[in-house]
């Protein structure tokens, strides 16, 4: 008989561990950051948010009987996201677990977007993703050790009907890939990365003012018949950055509602 020597709540626990969190100050990120502190991680909260969104998730997380961090900081500064690492293992210890879900979202029909709206987009949803990886896994290939979690989208699979995104959706499938390609570079060096694609989910960005009316359509389209609440993005998050995931690195779990189905 095989040996049975895994406790298998065990496997979820992330108690001593030092995770870091971009987009933390709303939504998906928000969310996310207090789940892993929930199952006993103590968590940098990183966002360029001014408003006290960041505030409010420290809150939480220390609530929840965690210690937490906020860093103000933007994802296209490698300086900014170098030192957010660096403050991260001074004030908390060594980096375990990262997740990245700063983006941003906007629409207008392809032949007529500007390119600054293009490339600022790009600039957060992409480079802001490879920025934070590369600062993340320089801590992480020191230790040996570290999970990484981009989010990404449905978007980066298929195209949103009705939504003019061609630089979001262009952005997310970059993501996922660019995930893939880290987790190879990093596959024998003990560090993991994979990505989260969600489907509609309620969250501030989907209040933009262009996407307000097409709530209801979002519903529909999607096989559950709702949109996901930020909620359902946690557990998914937690088994990728949790142990129980140790031979998955450079999958893309798509959270969708069944959307990529039909
Ligand atoms: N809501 C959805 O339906 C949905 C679906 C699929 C994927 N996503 C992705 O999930 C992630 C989180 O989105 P959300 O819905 O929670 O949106 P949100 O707007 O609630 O949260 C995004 C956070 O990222 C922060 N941010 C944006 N640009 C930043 C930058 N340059 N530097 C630092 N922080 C920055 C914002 O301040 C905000 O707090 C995004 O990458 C988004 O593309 C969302």
């Amino acid at each position: 008989m095989t040996e049975i020597a895994l406790n298998a709540p065990e496997m979820f626990d992330l108690s001593g561990r030092v995770a870091f969190v971009t987009g933390a100050g709303s939504g998906i990120g928000q969310r996310i950051a207090l789940g892993l502190a929930q199952c006993g991680a103590d968590i940098a909260c990183l966002d360029r948010r001014t408003d006290g969104g960041l505030n409010d998730t420290v809150g939480l997380i220390e609530g929840a009987g965690r210690k937490a961090i906020s860093i103000a900081a933007d994802v296209t500064s490698k300086t900014a996201l170098t030192d957010a690492v660096a403050k991260t293992e001074s004030d908390l210890g060594p980096l375990a677990i990262s997740v990245n879900a700063a983006g941003i979202a906007n629409a207008n029909p392809a032949e007529e977007m500007e390119e600054e709206q293009y490339q600022s987009l790009m600039d957060i949803n992409m480079k802001g993703i490879f920025l934070s990886c590369q600062a993340q896994a320089n801590a992480m290939l020191r230790h040996g050790k570290g999970s990484i979690i981009n989010i990404a989208s449905m978007s980066g699979i298929i195209v949103n009907k009705g939504l003019d995104q061609v630089h979001y959706n262009a952005s997310k499938a970059g993501v996922i890939h660019m995930s893939k390609s880290m987790a190879m570079e990093w596959v024998s060096r003990g560090v993991r990365v994979n990505s989260i694609s969600p489907g509609y989910t309620a969250t501030p960005m989907n209040t933009r003012p262009e996407m307000i009316h097409q709530t209801k359509e979002f519903e529909t389209q999607t096989p559950m018949g709702r949109m996901a609440s930020v909620n359902e993005m946690v557990g998914p998050a937690i088994f990728l950055a949790s142990d129980a995931s140790s031979f998955c690195t450079g999958v893309d779990l798509l959270v969708d509602g069944g959307f990529c189905c039909w």
